[in-house]
């Protein structure tokens, strides 16, 4: 798939340092010998030194032999004391005191999260064994959001077999992943996030639809108002983002419908990217396309962090990890 292998070739080219809490599972460490083989990215592996070297040495995996580990229970003292200064000084205020941070530190997803915010990894992903949101929590309360933006998400990148749809079939998604009930604010940061994905990720120039049951008041609900609301909020953050809102799927995305439905639509029916009013929406809509449609669903790609933690599927295979690894690779610039 062309949008994948250039996703790979430009995280080869930033050459980054990404930790892998779950270094230990099977997929992951076969993932990170080919990430190690092919330049991909630099990996960490958090876990029990001697498992994750007997692992690699049983399956022949000689660069991870050589990759750096580590043990949450044996952190380097020197690091140990930076990363509890870093957690303490975050969230003190929270009641994380040193001995609570010294307790987070010995679980990965913890630990992976602060060394982002330490500096000592660019990007962290896992989730091949773990749930959403336990990846998420230790990254929403260390790593934070990146400036001018509140609110983290989920994006799919769609791969739509119809090329009519979108740019030659490829469209964004949002929120399918994180926030349920989404303000007004936090939709149009929704918007303003997956605009940055589109054109950082997927080199797509974004025509952003603000999606609704309504179109232009044909509907009147605070549902819908909430949608107007966003789109406005969206357009004031980035007065040349191509965005309409509210407006309906079909009136989004389908030319003819739009110049019956919204005539003079900066969309013109063509919207690439398509930011849903809830979280319920977007994962139903995303994964009804999936099947109905045969679209691959590539994501969630999480958006709005201060650095980026991408979170898999449990059900993930090692190709799929090394292109999440690779998306959080490109998403550091
Ligand atoms: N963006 C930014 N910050 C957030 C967000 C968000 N979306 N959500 C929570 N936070 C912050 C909170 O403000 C809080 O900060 P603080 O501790 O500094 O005050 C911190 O994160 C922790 O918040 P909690 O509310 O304690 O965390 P919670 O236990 O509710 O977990 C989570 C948050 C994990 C995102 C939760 O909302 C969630 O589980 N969402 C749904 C995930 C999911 O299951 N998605 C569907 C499956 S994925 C798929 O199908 C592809």
């Amino acid at each position: 798939m062309e949008i994948i292998y250039n996703i790979r070739k430009k995280a080869a080219g930033l050459k980054r340092r990404i930790v892998l809490p779950e270094g230990a599972e099977d997929r992951t460490i076969r993932a990170a010998e080919f990430l190690i083989a092919e330049g991909i990215a630099d990996v960490i592996l958090l876990g029990a030194r001697g498992r994750i070297q007997d692992q690699a040495a049983r399956y022949g995996l000689r660069h991870v032999l050589e990759a750096p580990i580590v043990d949450p229970y044996r952190i380097d003292p020197a690091d140990e004391e930076r990363y509890i200064e870093l957690m303490v000084s975050l969230r003190g205020s929270k009641g994380v005191t040193r001995e609570v941070a010294a307790r987070q530190l010995q679980e990965p997803l913890y630990l992976g999260a602060v060394m982002v915010k330490a500096g000592d990894a660019d990007g962290e992903v896992a989730g091949a064994v773990s749930y959403t949101g336990d990846v998420l929590r230790p990254a929403l309360q260390y790593i934070k959001t990146a400036p001018g933006i509140s609110v983290v998400s989920g994006t799919f990148i769609m791969r739509i077999p119809d090329k009519s749809y979108g740019d030659m079939g490829t469209m964004l998604f949002a929120d399918c992943a994180v926030s349920p009930e989404p303000t007004a604010q936090q939709l149009a940061e929704i918007a303003i996030s997956t605009a940055r994905t589109a054109r950082s990720i997927v080199g797509l120039e974004p025509r952003v639809a603000m999606l609704s049951f309504s179109t232009r008041g044909s509907a009147s609900h605070p549902s819908v108002d909430k949608v107007r609301e966003a789109t406005e909020i969206a357009q004031r953050m980035d007065p040349n983002l191509v965005i309409d809102g509210e407006i309906q799927a079909d009136t989004a995305i389908v030319p003819d419908i739009a110049d019956r439905k919204a005539p003079g639509s900066r969309l013109d029916g063509r919207a690439n990217v398509l930011v849903f009013p809830s979280l319920e929406v977007g994962n139903i809509a995303y994964k009804l396309v999936q099947r109905l449609a045969h679209a691959d669903a590539i994501g969630p790609v999480l958006q709005g962090l201060a650095s980026p933690v991408n979170d898999l599927s449990r059900g993930c295979s090692i190709d799929d990890i090394i292109n999440v690894v690779a998306i959080t690779a490109c998403q550091t610039e």
